[in-house]
């Protein structure tokens, strides 16, 4: 039995998650309580399985086994949630075989020389004379002595052997684990040599602040500018972020992180005060990279070039995404620009675009307030690309509405039904195109169109015509996956959106939404005691909620009703919901003259209100087709009349009532 294996088996999932305050109910064979992964104190969604020691929340679907649970209670990585669960369960972590035990010394071994290169460089930067290069270079670039500290940035000196002498011979290291560490380079007739020489020296750590690499930066235009550690086995680029170490608190704050693509952005940032921001190694963006931000924050953002030089650098960092979450927890197999904007369902995806180039370094340097403004305005990835793919193109022209079109088609087949109505109406505004056509393409002739191949009208229009349900995109509930591997949901675009209308348009929207909620919970009190009738439950992002809460606590009369009152407004909100409110609006830019803003609310809270239904419907039914308990379970009957309800209450609301107030979609097709 593996180690692994036998502290899964001494431990209990039910133990562990009662010890971590969340107290749990047994209902059948399963506990039940409150998730501590999102907010919610009216239904307890989530639910522990003694028998499969794994977790499932019905509500944000965060599941598990004891060691995910752990690992995202605390934002541990893998390694620190086993050794606290060994701990726990008085399991001895011990390598086991002579392979594992003699990789386990080397390992330790070569952190133990990098720990010593980084205190030597940091030294030869800070004292030698020799280190003056260095001194003036960090000098020049701006860095403080706190961050020269808080990084341990160093300087290597312009020697062959200077660091080779120090760790093999003051030291005592072996030569080979010196050369193994990545540190010296055995040449074939003259010997080792030091690798970095001349450099401004970064320390590469991995999140639990071990030296595992190093970047060197030439002082001047010596090639290559930027020098890293070779893999070893200590240094895996595929699945290090540079600062994370020191970023991970703040990503788990602000809920968000930054991506900025180098070395010099992220201490720059850091030093500024901007301490969630990290740095993939000169790489794109891969699977581990995505893995370790996951576990911190679903919110990514991107920071990138806005020339078009950068725009490529954008596009091939999302592919890399894409080919990073292919076999991934997320199960996406996805391809081109279409694969990251499937990639929102695993982490929610926006653009900072740079001023054209510049790099967070310069922009953080000259201006805070700017990247502040930068971050603020990022755009959701499927905005990005609306962008990418019609600038330069003249949309006053047939040609060029259709040239936009066909690239941006294939990506709004991705998106769930709702978020591709949002869309549409987006790209009716931006190309020009009528939505019912849009639409009319996507259903018939989406992939046609995409690889150039158009049907002809008629055949298009024939496989129109069936109103588009909010969420015809996505498998009900009741068919999710089996608890363990179900996906986990990122911030709900839908519901960003749903909220941006709701403030631009407060002295309309939230009154048609709760009365359209209202209208269909009219038959079904059971279902509106479960999820509520107001807006506010609709909402499951807790910077959503915080957001709503702070709005709607104004007094009517002092409520900002046009851009310019809601971005004064903001400044009263304090930080990170400010920037969080400024994205929500950015992100939602609705033509002032468009008026089926509450038609869009309406659609988007009935999406909104049919996935939580499903979810807890889907609950239910797990929980009532359990066997039940000898001796009777007094919530049975109860969750039994709630089922039944909720089974109506979804049929009821598969047919959309039509609103008489504006013009159906339906009949439009109906008409074309
Ligand atoms: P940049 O050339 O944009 O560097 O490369 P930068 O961070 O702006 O550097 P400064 O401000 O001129 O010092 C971005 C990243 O790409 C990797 C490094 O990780 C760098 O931070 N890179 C770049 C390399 O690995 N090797 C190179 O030769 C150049
Ligand atoms: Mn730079």
């Amino acid at each position: 039995m593996s180690q692994i294996d036998e502290v899964r088996t001494k431990t209990d999932i039910i133990e562990v998650v009662g010890a971590s305050g969340v107290s749990l109910r047994k209902t059948g064979r399963s506990f039940v309580g409150f998730c501590p992964f999102h907010p919610n104190s009216r239904t307890p969604a989530f639910t522990v399985y003694p028998d499969s020691q794994s977790f499932y929340c019905f509500g944000c679907h965060a599941s598990g086994t004891v060691f995910d649970y752990v690992m995202r209670k605390q934002g541990l990585d893998f390694k620190d949630a086993l050794e606290q669960l060994a701990a726990r369960a008085g399991v001895r972590l011990e390598p086991k075989g002579d392979q594992e035990r003699q990789e386990d010394a080397r390992r330790t071994r070569l952190l133990e020389i990098n720990a010593a290169a980084a205190k030597y460089f940091n030294y030869v930067l800070l004292s030698l004379a020799r280190g003056q290069p260095g001194r003036d270079y960090v000098e020049r670039r701006g860095l403080t002595p706190e961050t020269v500290e808080s990084f341990q940035i160093g300087y290597s000196l312009e020697e062959w052997g200077h660091l080779w002498a120090y760790l093999t011979g003051k030291k005592g290291y072996p030569p080979e684990d010196v050369v193994a560490a990545g540190l010296a380079i055995d040449h074939e007739t003259r010997g080792p040599y030091d690798r970095f020489r001349g450099r401004l020296i970064f320390p590469i750590r991995d999140a639990r602040g071990q030296v595992v690499g190093f970047g060197g930066r030439a002082l001047g235009d010596a090639q290559p500018k930027y020098l890293n550690t070779p893999e070893t086995l200590l240094f895996k680029k595929g699945e290090l972020l540079y600062g994370l170490d020191l970023a991970r608190d703040a990503i788990r704050n602000e809920d968000r992180t930054v991506v900025v693509e180098g070395y010099v952005d992220v201490i720059t940032a850091h030093q500024h005060g901007f301490r969630n921001v990290v740095a993939p190694l000169g790489t794109a963006i891969t699977k581990g990279h995505v893995a370790l931000l996951k576990r911190l924050s679903h919110n990514v953002y991107m920071a990138l070039d806005a020339d078009a030089a950068g725009q490529k650098a954008t596009l091939k960092g999302l592919s890399a995404l894409r080919d990073g979450a292919e076999d991934g927890e997320g199960g996406h197999l996805v391809a081109t620009a279409q694969g990251a904007v499937r990639l929102e369902s695993d982490v929610s995806l926006r653009i900072i675009r740079m001023p054209e180039g510049r790099d967070p370094d310069e922009v953080i340097k000259a201006d805070p307030e700017l990247w502040r403004r930068l971050v603020a305005d990022a755009a959701p990835v499927m905005e990005f690309y609306i962008g990418a793919y019609t600038a330069g193109l003249d949309l006053g022209d047939p040609q060029g509405q259709r040239a936009a079109l066909e690239k941006l088609l294939p990506l709004l087949a991705e998106l769930d039904g709702a978020q591709q109505r949002v869309y549409i109406a987006r790209l009716e505004q931006v190309i020009g195109i009528k939505a019912e056509l849009i639409l009319d393409l996507l259903r018939g002739g989406g992939k046609q169109a995409a690889s150039g191949r158009r049907r002809e009208a008629g055949g298009r229009r024939q496989a129109a015509g069936g109103y588009p349900a909010a969420d015809a995109a996505r498998p009900p509930a009741s068919r999710l996956p089996p608890p363990a591997s179900a996906p986990r949901t990122p911030a709900n675009s839908v519901e960003d959106y749903l909220l941006a209308l709701a403030l631009r348009h407060n002295t309309v929207v939230p009154a048609a939404v709760e009365a359209m909620l209202e209208l269909g919970l009219e038959k079904h009190p059971i279902v509106r005691e479960m999820l509520g009738g107001g807006l506010e439950d609709l909402l499951e992002d807790p910077a959503n909620q915080q957001i709503w809460a702070a709005f709607t606590g104004l007094p009517i009369e002092g409520r900002p009703t046009d851009e310019a009152g809601l971005e004064a407004w903001a400044n009263w909100l304090e930080e990170p919901l400010r920037e969080r409110f400024l994205a929500l609006l950015a992100g939602a830019q609705i033509h002032p003259q468009d008026f089926r803003h509450r038609q869009e609310a309406e659609d988007c809270a009935r999406s909104l209100r049919l996935q939580q239904a499903r979810r807890l419907h889907a609950m239910l039914l797990q929980r009532i087709a359990e066997p039940p308990e000898e001796g009777g379970d007094p919530s049975r009957a109860a969750e039994l009349r709630q089922f039944t309800a909720l089974t109506q209450f979804i049929s009821d609301a598969k047919t959309p009532p039509r609103t008489s107030t504006f013009p159906d979609l339906r009949d439009r097709l109906g008409k074309a």
